[in-house]
């Protein structure tokens, strides 16, 4: 395991192991602040972020590494057109790990084959986006208590939203996941998603409009803001960001123990009278989100559990 490029650069076994550290992360943390003293994380983010970029550096931060990037392309010598592979063969000699979001798809992959530090991808176009999956796998075992047997809805932009293509991409590996497909029929899953992933992954998948047909039979419903950026004209977007706003009257028809996911921001497509609702699972889930890079960091610089065992050696 060196890249994080795709959410199947990781075996089954790796995730495991990575959701099992986040998990003694947050029962202990001071336990892991000092495990990457001396090492630095550089944050390359060509595209906007808050949550991705910012839970990134805190995580280096808290286990006691430095953190060093830029937060957008035109800070960087990319504005100058120096290329991706450039930058990140320069970059390796400032740090020892590198995050990168970008708006081509496949840019953080082309970094990976050019340097010989981690390179983590942050995000890359409408692609994909693994450490929100990750993110997103440490919210359902903690919430959910499996990784199993589970009948989850992705609504909203499913076209464009790369945190969706991750997050199924990965879920089609656990067994008795049922995906429910829900979206206009402008923004439905890509075919290469369908044919590639689900198809070939033998995934019971159905696609649907309406949220509310639909909504009784969720454990998990994944909502996600309709991706602006990515559209080729505003009339579009006009035209469909509205498509689904989860409200209190529509939850009225849910599971008393539904989980809401949303990887944020946010736009329209949560009424803030939901936030209140115990269901309400989005903000937890962006700080789950921190300590499973600090444990995905630790697996991929190879940092070991040092203070444990300190600790272990003197009570020994
Ligand atoms: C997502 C992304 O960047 O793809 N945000 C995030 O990283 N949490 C979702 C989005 O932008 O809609």
């Amino acid at each position: 395991m060196k890249h994080l490029i795709d959410p199947t650069d990781l075996t089954l076994q790796e995730i495991d192991d990575i959701l099992s550290l986040a998990e003694r992360i947050m029962a202990d943390r001071s336990a892991y602040s000092e495990v990457a003293r001396g090492k630095k994380l550089a944050t390359l983010f060509f595209e906007p972020s808050t949550r991705t970029r910012l839970s990134f550096e805190a995580a280096m931060l808290e286990l006691g590494g430095s953190v060093l990037g830029f937060s957008e392309a035109a800070s960087s010598s990319a504005s100058k057109g120096e290329s991706v592979a450039d930058t990140a063969r320069v970059v390796e000699k400032y740090a020892d790990i590198i995050a990168m979001r970008h708006p081509k798809e496949g840019a953080p992959l082309v970094a990976s084959m050019n340097v010989s530090i981690p390179v983590i991808n942050a995000g890359d176009g409408g692609h994909l986006h693994p450490t929100q999956t990750l993110t997103d796998l440490l919210t359902i075992q903690e919430e959910c208590g499996r990784l199993k047997d589970l009948t989850i809805g992705f609504c909203g932009d499913l076209k464009f939203g790369r945190t969706v293509h991750s997050l199924i991409k990965q879920l089609c590996r656990y067994p008795g996941i049922h995906f429910i497909l829900i979206s206009p029929l402008e923004l439905r899953v890509p075919d290469y998603i369908k044919e590639e992933v689900l198809d070939r992954g033998n995934a019971d998948y159905r696609e649907v409009e309406r949220m509310e047909d639909v909504i009784g039979k969720l454990d998990i419903l994944y909502m996600t803001r309709v991706q602006r950026e990515r559209f080729f004209n505003e009339e579009d977007y006009l035209r469909l960001k509205d498509s689904y706003i989860l409200d209190m009257q529509k939850l009225a028809g849910a599971k008393a123990d539904l989980k809401i996911l949303h990887p944020l921001p946010r736009v329209n497509e949560i009424s803030v009278e939901v936030d209140k609702d115990p269901r309400a699972l989005y903000f937890k889930q962006a700080e789950y989100g921190k300590f499973v890079r600090m444990a995905l960091m630790m697996k991929l610089l190879d940092l070991p559990e040092r203070q444990k065992e300190v600790a272990a050696d003197a009570e020994g």
